[in-house]
């Protein structure tokens, strides 16, 4: 699609402490996170390595809470839901109401963003392109979900409090694979991207030569970097992921 797509997002929010029922507000900062990341309007993209600054790209994505549910009632985004279930995994039972869940909003119409409690110190799951409807969406750890810099009284964890899970996350939604191609100097499938050893983690100096590489690109929002050391998508992911949006795309419909 030319210029930019707007996406409707929904919001599930389900909780089993009252600690865990994040606040809109805190809704509201992750959505104005992803409005800057993916549009190449955080200011911390101005850190990006000389070597890498002409292709910290403009995805031209933009996301904004359902304004319509799917009958066509009025709401502002957001579910809050209450549950049995104290701790989720990547099982999906978190997207489906007959197992202490929330049924996802139609696909190919909304993205199904999921703020709960995961376990096993996962930060979030995405699933791809091209899967099953009923599970289509992102689901994030609930004090991974928003900004301390743009909402400070919501609950956070420390390293991953600036809202960067969902716009990893988000990234794989929209079929970007990691940085280092989940292998030794594995393939992503994005030219412009180097090839890199492995996953980076914390804060790397810059450049941390791998694979013969110039330098990881570790400041990559695909890599696994704290959320203040990832600030960029490249000229490359950006064109794969618009390419999904482009007729006969897998997410055509939004
Ligand atoms: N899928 C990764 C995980 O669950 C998310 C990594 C997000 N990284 C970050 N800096 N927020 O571990
Ligand atoms: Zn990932
Ligand atoms: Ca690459």
């Amino acid at each position: 699609a030319a210029g930019t797509v707007i996406i409707p997002v929904v919001v599930h929010v389900l909780y089993n402490t009252a600690a865990q029922n994040i606040s809109d507000a805190q809704v509201q900062s992750q959505i104005d996170v992803l409005n800057e990341d993916f549009r190449k309007l955080n200011a911390d993209v101005s850190k990006t390595p000389a070597q890498f600054a002409g292709l910290a790209a403009d995805a031209n994505v933009q996301f904004v809470l359902a304004k319509r549910t799917p009958t066509g009632a009025a709401t502002n985004g957001i579910i809050h839901k209450q549950t049995k279930t104290a701790s989720w995994s990547t099982n999906d039972a978190v997207k489906n109401s007959k197992r202490g869940g929330d049924d996802a909003w139609d696909a190919t119409k909304y993205l199904n963003l999921w703020a709960c409690n995961l376990g096993q110190g996962l930060l979030g799951y995405a699933q791809f392109p091209g899967g099953s409807a009923s599970t289509d969406g992102v689901v994030i750890l609930y004090s991974a979900f928003g900004s301390r810099a743009k909402y400070s009284a919501g609950t956070y964890t420390t390293t991953y409090d600036l809202g960067r899970t969902a716009t990893h996350e988000v990234g794989h939604w929209l079929n970007l694979r990691h940085i280092w191609g989940d292998a030794s100097c594995g393939n992503d499938l994005v030219s412009d991207t180097p090839t890199q050893q492995t996953s980076n983690y914390g804060c790397p100096a810059f450049p941390h030569v791998t694979c013969s590489n110039s330098g990881d690109m570790s400041m990559n929002y695909m890599d696994y970097t704290d959320d203040k050391c990832m600030y960029m998508f490249s000229t490359g992911q950006s064109a794969r992921m618009n390419a999904l949006f482009a007729t006969g795309g897998a997410r055509a419909g939004l």
